[in-house]
């Protein structure tokens, strides 16, 4: 699908400033615009990424820790790190899960990932590679830094259909629907622009897979799901 404009990619301050509008009603209109698919998304990636073994998961961008609670009900995980740059996120995923010993960090990944080299088994993100694009190989680099020998990372991102008629109908569902809806739930129609744009000029898999090899994963996988509007990319730190 061709971008009609020029997307510049807005930084981390104003990333944060539209995560901290928006997440009242995020999880309300995750749902409504996914027509109640993201739950699903979330639970197929952990069953992809799961393999029984894991000790330790760090989840980044964890939001209001949708993803973070789908690893935890199948998982056993002695620890578990939460990070996020947005204070309103971190405090609505807490309340999601008292009960559970989690580390919540508050960080900016584009300054790094402020825990210790080899120290997680898992590492996961979902919906959380388009808000830093322009940092992606450093974000990579940094995610071999702090997984163990062997271990495994998994992102779960919005990517574009591959079929052209699914192409234009989802065109017009980013382009129109998507920002109407946005800004009627949230109030902020600047948010849900913003969303729509960092998907039609995401990466494709194939070049996630290319920066990824680059910083230090092998056996790359990637799994679309819904005719490709949504994709989990696994690989393992070689
Ligand atoms: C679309 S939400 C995804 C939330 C959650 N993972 C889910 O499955 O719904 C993206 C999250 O990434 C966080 N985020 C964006 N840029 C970030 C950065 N530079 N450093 C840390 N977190 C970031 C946002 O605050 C937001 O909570």
């Amino acid at each position: 699908m061709m971008p009609f404009s020029v997307f510049t990619p807005p930084d981390s301050s104003r990333i944060k400033q539209i995560f901290t509008e928006i997440t009242p009603r995020y999880d309300l209109l995750n749902a409504l615009l996914s027509l109640n698919l993201d739950c699903s998304w979330r639970q197929w990636a952990v069953g992809v990424t799961l393999e029984g073994g894991e000790k330790s998961i760090l989840d980044i961008g964890t939001g209001t820790g949708k993803f973070l609670k789908a690893f935890l009900a199948k998982g056993h995980f002695e620890k578990i790190t939460a990070m996020d740059l947005c204070e309103s996120m971190l405090e609505k995923a807490r309340r999601a899960l008292p009960d559970k010993n989690i580390a919540w960090l508050k960080a900016d990944i584009s300054s790094g990932i402020p825990v210790e080299d080899d120290s997680f088994d898992l590492v996961t993100a979902a919906f959380t590679l388009r808000s830093i694009k322009e940092d992606l190989p450093f974000f990579f680099s940094e995610t071999a830094r702090v997984l163990s020998r062997g271990g495994k990372a998994a992102f779960l991102e919005l990517t574009r259909p591959r079929s052209l008629w699914f192409r234009a109908l989802y065109f017009g569902y980013l382009r129109f629907y998507l920002p109407l809806v946005g800004a009627l739930i949230s109030g902020s129609g600047r948010a849900y622009s913003f969303l729509a744009d960092s998907i039609l000029h995401f990466d494709e898999p194939g070049e996630i897979r290319i920066l990824l090899e680059k910083s230090g994963f092998e056996g790359v996988k990637s799994h679309s799901y819904t005719g490709g509007i949504v994709t989990l990319i696994t690989a393992r730190k070689a």
